[in-house]
């Protein structure tokens, strides 16, 4: 049995009822069920949501520990948190794929989201497709892990 951990940050647990023009109107709970049915038999979701930089730095942490790929929407840490970027490094660098992935498209909105301090050090970004940029990191994350 494979785990993935696919990790929210800030506000997303808002979702369904935060921008829903933006965001869509479905929550986490829902993305949950899309990832599980997709996951099949061999495959774990360990879905997480925080509001706290330190606790998404820690989760880094133990993925590197536990030998886990991550998909993570750092949602508004992307544009600044060096220090996820640098937990988010060990995890690439210890050979785990970390993909970035985003509801939105942020070089479609605000000039401050143009800015991902995190890409540099993910393995790929898949951004602008709302749950279907889960559902694609999700496959790829599976392909490689069976491959
Ligand atoms: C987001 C984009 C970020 O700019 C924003 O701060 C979020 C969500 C997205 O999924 O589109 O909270 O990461």
């Amino acid at each position: 049995m494979t785990t993935v951990l696919v990790l929210n940050g800030p506000n997303l647990g808002r979702l369904g009822s935060r921008e829903p023009d933006v965001y869509g109107s479905a929550d986490l709970d829902a993305l949950r069920t899309v990832l599980e049915a997709d996951a099949g038999d061999g495959t774990r979701i360990d879905l997480r949501q925080t509001d706290d930089e330190g606790e998404l730095i820690g989760w880094l942490h133990e993925a590197v520990d536990s030998g886990t790929s991550v998909i993570l929407n750092p949602a508004a840490f992307t544009h600044y948190s060096y220090g996820l970027r640098d937990a988010a490094a060990m995890v690439t660098k210890a050979g785990l794929l970390l993909v970035e992935v985003h509801l939105s498209n942020p070089h479609a909105r605000e000039a401050f989201r143009h800015t991902s301090v995190i890409s540099g050090v993910a393995t790929g970004v898949i951004a602008g497709f709302g749950f279907d940029s889960y559902r694609l990191a999700l496959d790829l994350v599976v392909r490689r892990s069976t491959e």
